[in-house]
């Protein structure tokens, strides 16, 4: 069975891959990863804290004004929760690009459009094949607007865009006014592709001790619904790559996000609880799927799903929503008909 797809310019055999995450940390299990068929690997992220936090060190104390050094550092988390330094995650770029032919993504976290980009160049030099830009933020101060928010992410990709020539895909959160106008700018703005969605982490209280208890939770199939949502919206309206990322744990999963408009399909938590072995095993059954419904390729199927093409994928949307509140019955009765 043809799995091919095009992400980001590259050629993979099939879209399936491990997402940005400490999978690519270490040398074998990214050997692990690439034997089990991964079409490319995204590293962990290089933080946009971490390169000034850096650059802030290597200042004399005498030449900066004290009191600013204070406060930036005092926004700055301690360097020890870094697994790689900056100079260490140039190094492991270079070092899994020796180990294996796949493509490898890295990946830049940050929300400003400051002199932190120019780590893109070095990145690019290190070996990188293309650029995930990670703009996760929490927008909170009241002046702010949404149109302020989102020039803030033109404005990272506009300079990041004038950096390198890397293919650029930007991970974005579900959580702006209007995602599609987004989109359409950064497209405009010439990233490559766009990586749907960002979770955020919540954290939780700890009522006992009072304290904030930051926790990464695996992510369950659920979370994949509105990645299918936003994937099929704007896999129609836009000439970007599309990778998913959140929720996807079975070939199945793959299924509906290719359907829906995905050319990759990235995965860590399923990667993270069964280890590289599931990767193989989705693709087996992503290819056996693909054969038992009579399709000769995966471009075949890929955006059959897309609402993004029609008259109006807003009005859909409205009609779907409609469908949904109408469908639910008291348990015990018989399932709503699609059609009433
Ligand atoms: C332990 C862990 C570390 C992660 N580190 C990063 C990171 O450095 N940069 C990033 O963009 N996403 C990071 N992610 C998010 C994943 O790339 C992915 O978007 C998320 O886990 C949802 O995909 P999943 O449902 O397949 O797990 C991390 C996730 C986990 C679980």
């Amino acid at each position: 069975m043809d799995l091919s797809t095009t992400y980001l310019g590259l050629h993979l055999p099939h879209p399936l891959m491990p997402g940005s995450s400490p999978l690519a940390d270490d040398l074998d299990t990214v050997r692990r990863l690439e034997d089990a068929g991964a079409a490319a690997i995204v590293m962990r992220s290089l933080f946009e804290e971490q390169i000034v936090s850096d650059e802030l060190a290597t200042y004399d104390a005498h030449e900066v004004p004290s009191e600013s050094y204070a406060e930036a550092l005092s926004y700055l988390p301690e360097p020890s929760i870094f697994s790689l330094g900056t100079h260490e995650y140039l190094e492991q770029i270079q070092r899994i690009k020796d180990a294996v032919a796949i493509p490898v993504i890295a990946s830049l976290n940050g929300t400003t459009p400051d002199n932190w980009i120019e780590y893109a160049r070095l990145i690019a030099q290190a070996g990188a094949d293309a650029l995930e830009l990670n703009v996760y933020d929490l927008p909170t101060d009241p002046r702010e607007s949404g149109e302020d928010v989102e020039r803030r992410v033109l404005d990272v990709v506009t300079t990041l865009r004038e950096a390198v020539a890397l293919p650029l895909a930007v991970k974005l959160s579900p959580f702006y006014s209007s995602l599609a106008n987004l989109a359409r700018k950064l497209e405009l703005a010439r990233a490559d592709g766009l990586v749907i969605f960002n979770r955020f982490y919540q954290p939780d209280i700890d009522v006992e001790s009072l304290e904030i208890v930051p926790r990464a939770r695996l992510s369950n199939p659920t979370e994949l619904l509105l990645r299918l949502r936003w994937l099929s919206i704007l896999s129609g309206q836009t000439g970007m790559s599309l990778a998913v990322t959140g929720g996807v744990h079975n070939a199945v999963d793959a299924v509906k996000a290719v359907m829906a408009g995905a050319h990759a399909v990235q995965m860590v938590s399923v990667l993270l609880r069964r280890g590289p072995a599931a990767l193989s095993r989705m693709r087996a059954e992503l290819s056996r799927w693909l054969e038992e419904h009579g399709y000769d390729s995966l471009r075949q199927m890929q955006g059959s799903m897309s609402a993004g093409r029609g008259a109006s994928p807003a009005a859909l949307e409205r009609v779907q929503y409609m469908r949904v509140l109408h469908s639910w019955r008291p348990e015990g009765d018989a399932p709503a008909r699609r059609d009433s």
